[in-house]
């Protein structure tokens, strides 16, 4: 079959995933990886009744951000704090930050944040005045569908109309769906109509062919977010960028990426089952990637002495390891 490389105009975002694209994460995946024009940051919650400190957006710091173009992400409902939030990141460089209207956890949607707000067009078109009113950069939003149905979205694109708003990332499943059930494409076309705004298509790309499959359906949409689908592939984004997976050397290169992610977690993480959990969580997306090999990633998993993890992913690596074929 004919190579048929993607069009340079199309611009891939790292997908913010909380506990997993830290900005440790982030720095040795784009030294490592490439295809990736831009990270939005996993959430970072507004503080309530306290000025935003340095700490507070530790994973946002320039200096631990150097690899990768970020944007920042904001969970909150209370306009006065997000604004103050975000105008500490302006100060620091950023031009962008977005916000979160799309986490499904029950935890945040049960307090009218993330996706749980979604059915308040009111509230989120006020949030929207009071915070434009008061910030100093530009604003950009990632959404769901609704909570429970799609008929939030359509009532909500348009209030969004009326604000200036850098773009609209749609991830098209309801947030009471979190990721069960399939994506509705059918709802993210009909939204396309509704939206006068930049959108970016975000959901369930894992391969070349899901790409292929999805930007020709949306011929007019140049920008798309990969999350769990670059995770289990880390090759993913620049496959798509090249249009054909790269054949030589990927098991090798995973190893130096996972070793180089240790050593990096190493001197981030207080104590060894910081930095176990962390790898081990690794695994939850990039075993994917293999043939089955249950018996080593249950050891794995069971490690207790970080070098121990290690010695056993190395020569996993090195001995067993044996990626699957992809359609
Ligand atoms: C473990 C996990 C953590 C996530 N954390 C965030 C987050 O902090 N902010 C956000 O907007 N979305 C978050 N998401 C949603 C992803 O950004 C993305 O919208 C979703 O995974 C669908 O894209 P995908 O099919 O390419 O993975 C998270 C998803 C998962 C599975």
């Amino acid at each position: 079959m004919p190579i048929e490389p993607i069009s340079h105009s199309h611009q891939l975002y790292m997908a913010p995933m909380k506990g997993f694209t830290d900005c440790v994460f982030r720095q040795v995946f784009a030294e490592h990886f490439h295809g990736f024009d831009l990270a939005i940051t996993p959430f970072i919650a507004s503080k309530r009744d306290c000025p935003v400190r340095r700490r507070h957006v530790r994973d946002a710091w320039p200096e631990n951000n150097t690899r990768l173009t970020v944007v920042p992400q904001i969970l909150s409902k209370v306009a006065s704090d997000f604004a103050a939030m975000a105008n500490y990141l302006y100060d620091m460089g950023y031009d962008t930050v977005n916000w979160n209207l799309g986490c499904p956890s029950p935890m945040v949607a049960s307090k009218k944040r993330g996706s749980g707000l979604l059915p308040h067009t009111d509230r989120i078109d006020a949030f929207l005045e009071d915070a434009l009113t008061a910030m100093k950069g530009r604003l950009s939003v990632k959404v769901r569908l609704g909570w429970e149905t799609p008929a939030d979205i359509f009532r909500l694109l348009p209030v969004l109309n009326r604000y200036p708003l850098e773009e609209v990332i749609i991830h098209p499943r309801t947030g009471r769906q979190a990721y069960e059930g399939g994506v509705d494409l059918e709802a993210f076309e009909a939204c396309l109509s509704y939206t006068k705004h930049t959108v970016v298509y975000n959901g369930d790309i894992r391969t070349l062919a899901d790409f292929q499959r999805v930007s020709r359906s949306f011929v007019d949409i140049d920008r798309w977010m990969i999350g769990r689908g670059f995770l289990a592939d880390p090759f993913l984004p620049d496959t798509i960028k090249n249009g054909q997976d790269q054949k030589e050397g990927k098991i090798q290169r995973l190893q130096q990426f996972h070793e180089a992610l240790f050593h990096a977690y190493a001197t981030r993480l207080k104590g060894p089952s910081h930095l176990l959990n962390k790898m081990k969580g690794v695994w939850r997306y990039l075993a994917l990637s293999f043939e089955p090999f249950d018996k080593t990633l249950k050891k794995m998993k069971k490690s207790t002495r970080p070098d121990q993890y290690l010695d056993l992913v190395n020569r996993f690596f090195e001995t067993e390891a044996k990626l699957i074929s992809k359609k």
